[in-house]
C-alpha cells in the first residue's frame, strides 16, 4: 500500500508545530503578555520579507519546471503565484497600524536566519523545483497550525490590535479549510525519487525558523515591558 508522501510531510510539520507550541519560550512570552510591540514589528518585517519573496520564487520554480519537462508542476506554481501576489501589502498595513498605535520604528533588515532560509530555497528551486513544495507546505501549514494561538496571544495578552495582525489572520483564513485538498494535489506532483530531499528541505526550513524564533526571543526578552 502506497503511503501519501504529502501526508508524511504534513505529519512532521504537525509534530514541529506542537513542539514549538509547547516548548518555545517566544510563544510563552507572548502568552504572558511580555512580547513588546517592537518585537511584533520585527516579526511583521520578517513576515513581509517572506511573503514578498514568494511570487519571484514561484516564477523561478515555474520556469525551471518547464525546463525539466514538468508542465504540471509549472502550472501549479503559476496558479499559486497568482494567489500570493500582493500579500506583502497586508504586512505593510499591519506595520502602519503598529507604528500609529505604538510609535514603533521597524527594523529595516529581515533576520539573517530568514534570509538564509530563503537563499537556501532559491538554490533548491534551481536544483529541483518540486522540492520547493516541501517549503511552501511548511510555511502554509505552520501558519494554519500556529497562527491562531500566536495571534490570540498577541491580541489578548500583548494588546496588539487585530487590525495589525492581518498578514497572519488572512493567511489562516485562506488556507485553513484547504489542507486536505492541498495534500492530495501535492501527492500528484511530488516524486518518490525526491523523497529524502523533501524531508531535507523541511528539516532545514525548521532549523532556520527555530533559529529565527530563538533570535526574536533573545532580542526582546529583556525589553522594558518584559522586565516589568
Ligand atoms: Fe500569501
Amino acid at each position: 500500500m502506497e503511503q501519501s508522501l504529502a501526508r508524511a510531510l504534513a505529519k512532521k510539520i504537525e509534530t514541529y508545530a506542537e513542539y514549538l507550541r509547547r516548548k518555545h519560550p517566544l510563544l510563552e512570552m507572548a502568552q504572558h503578555g511580555t512580547f513588546p510591540p517592537e518585537g511584533v514589528a520585527t516579526y511583521l518585517v520578517n513576515a513581509r520579507y517572506m511573503v514578498s519573496q514568494t511570487p519571484g520564487h514561484m516564477s523561478a520554480a515555474a520556469r525551471r519546471s518547464l525546463e525539466l519537462g514538468r508542465p504540471d508542476l509549472a502550472a501549479f506554481f503559476l496558479r499559486k503565484r497568482g494567489e500570493e501576489l500582493g500579500h506583502d501589502r497586508w504586512a505593510d498595513s499591519d506595520l502602519s497600524v503598529l507604528s500609529a498605535r505604538f510609535g514603533v520604528v521597524p527594523e529595516d533588515q529581515p533576520s539573517r536566519h530568514i534570509r538564509d532560509m530563503l537563499h537556501s530555497i532559491a538554490r533548491v528551486i534551481d536544483l529541483e523545483p518540486s522540492r520547493y513544495l516541501a517549503y511552501t507546505l511548511f510555511v502554509e501549514y505552520l501558519t494554519v497550525l500556529l497562527g491562531p494561538v500566536w495571534t490570540t496571544a498577541l491580541s489578548h495578552n500583548c494588546g496588539i490590535p487585530s487590525e495589525g495582525l492581518t498578514v497572519i489572520t488572512r493567511h489562516v483564513e485562506l488556507d485553513v479549510g484547504h489542507v486536505a485538498e492541498e495534500l492530495r494535489e501535492l501527492d500528484a506532483l511530488l516524486t518518490i525519487e525526491n523523497r529524502v530531499h523533501y524531508f531535507d528541505v523541511l528539516y532545514a526550513s525548521m532549523r532556520y525558523f527555530e533559529l529565527y524564533c530563538d533570535e526574536l526571543y533573545e532580542n526582546y526578552r529583556s525589553s522594558p515591558v518584559a522586565a516589568e
